[in-house]
Formats: structure tokens, sequence, C-alpha cells
């Protein structure tokens, strides 16, 4: 009897977190996967980190355009439900296409100022760090000039910061195609 209990409790919180999760299907796909250049992908990225950026926009301490003023109504137990959810959702790329030049230049960059820690061409991720290979390319284009510009409220190691800065607006752009063209 306990056990069929807890399964059934098991089941009831993977559908809340689903059913909170249509809020956001709208801009990130339903199931985490974005079909927009300029939207992030969000599917299979770390429960932890999930769940900090959630409270860091809603803190209003996190740059946004739209996530503080969205994520305002939630409470914890709806955030924690929700970084579950989309830590769960098997994790698909862009599908991004680029020419080889463009690839070997981004790889070039990736591997001199980023490698270290974005690791195994940025598809390590970990409660620190999301995933970006594989991510919309202009999503990724605008988080790299919004940190190259020190923008606040954008958290990036200083060794981050220092990297970008030595980017042209050229060399990010190869990047971010490079980045969204990775499996
Ligand atoms: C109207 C479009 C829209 C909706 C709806 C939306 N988001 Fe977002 N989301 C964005 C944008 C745009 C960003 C980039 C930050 C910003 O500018 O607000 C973002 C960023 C994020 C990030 C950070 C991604 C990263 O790579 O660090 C997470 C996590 C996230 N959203 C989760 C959610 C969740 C969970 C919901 C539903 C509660 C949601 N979003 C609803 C547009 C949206
Ligand atoms: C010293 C380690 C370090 C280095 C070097 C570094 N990064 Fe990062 N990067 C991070 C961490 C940690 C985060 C997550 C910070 C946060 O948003 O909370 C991050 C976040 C990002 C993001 C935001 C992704 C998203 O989904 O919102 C992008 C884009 C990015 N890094 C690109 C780069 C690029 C390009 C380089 C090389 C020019 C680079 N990083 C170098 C550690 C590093």
């Amino acid at each position: 009897m306990l056990f069929a209990a807890s399964l059934t409790s098991a089941a009831a919180t993977d559908d809340a977190g689903e059913w909170i999760a249509f809020a956001c299907g709208g801009c990130h796909g339903h199931a985490g996967v974005s079909a927009a250049e300029s939207l992030p992908s969000i599917a299979g990225f770390d429960r932890r980190y999930l769940a900090r950026v959630l409270r860091e926009f809603q803190k209003g301490v996190r740059h946004s355009t739209i996530m503080g003023r969205l994520t305002v109504g939630y409470s914890l137990q709806d955030i924690a439900l929700l970084a579950s959810y989309y830590a769960e959702q098997p994790w698909e790329g862009s599908g991004t296409g680029a020419d080889a030049g463009t690839i070997d230049r981004g790889r070039e960059i990736h591997q001199a100022r980023c490698e270290q820690c974005h690791e195994d061409g940025g598809r390590v991720q970990d409660r620190d760090m999301p995933r970006l290979a594989g991510q919309q390319p202009e999503y990724l284009r605008m988080q790299m000039l919004l940190r190259r510009a020190g923008t606040e409220g954008m958290q990036q190691p200083n060794r981050m910061r220092e990297a970008l800065l030595a980017l042209s607006d050229e060399d990010i752009f190869v990047l971010s195609r490079f980045l969204a063209s990775q499996d």
C-alpha cells in the first residue's frame, strides 16, 4: 500500500510540473526545445541551474527582458516543479547550419578562450553552467554581447568577461554559429 501511494504521488508531482510548464511552452517549446533563434532551449539542463536562474529572475537580480516579470507569481514549490520537469526532458540541438569556415574559426576561438570552462565544445553543463552546444544562435550571440558589455545582472566569472572582451562582434557572431551548429 505504501509503495502504491508513493508511486502515485511521484506521478502527481511530474504532472504538476508539466501542467505549470504550459505557461512556458509558447516561447521555450512545450518540452523545453525552442523553435526560435532568439529564445533558449532549456530541456535537460541541470535542475539546480534551472531553479537558481528562475529564482534570480524572480528576485530581479538577473538581467532579463521578460523572465523577471513572468516569474513574479510563482512559489518556490512551483519553481522546483518547473526545474524538475525541464531537467527531465531530452535535449535537442537547434540544428543550425554553418559553413565549414565559420565552424573551423568558431571552434578555434572556443578552444582558445571558452573550452577551459565550457568543456567538450560547450556540451558540458552542471549546476553552475548551462549547455552551449546546440543552443539557439541569436540567443547565444545576445548573451555574449550583454556579458561582454558587462550589463548589470548578467552573471559570469571574471575570466569569462575577460575572454569576451578580447572578441570582436564578428568573433562573437562566428562563435554563436559554431556553438549552435554542434550536436
Ligand atoms: C514570452 C516568452 C517567454 C515565456 C512565456 C517564458 N520565457 Fe523563459 N525566457 C525568455 C527569454 C526572452 C529569455 C532570456 C532572458 C530574458 O530576456 O528574459 C528566457 C530565459 C529563460 C531561462 C534561462 C535560460 C538559460 O539558458 O540560462 C530559463 C531557465 C527560462 N527562461 C525558463 C522559463 C520557464 C520555466 C517559463 C515558464 C514559467 C518561461 N521561461 C517562460 C522568454 C520566455
Ligand atoms: C571561467 C569559466 C568560464 C569561461 C572561461 C567562459 N565561461 Fe561562459 N559561463 C561560465 C559560467 C559559470 C556561466 C553561467 C553564469 C550564469 O549565468 O549564472 C557561463 C555562461 C555563459 C553563457 C550564457 C548561456 C545561457 O544559456 O544563458 C554563454 C553564452 C557563455 N557562457 C559563453 C561563453 C563563451 C563564448 C566563452 C569564451 C569566449 C565563455 N563563455 C568563457 C563560465 C565560463
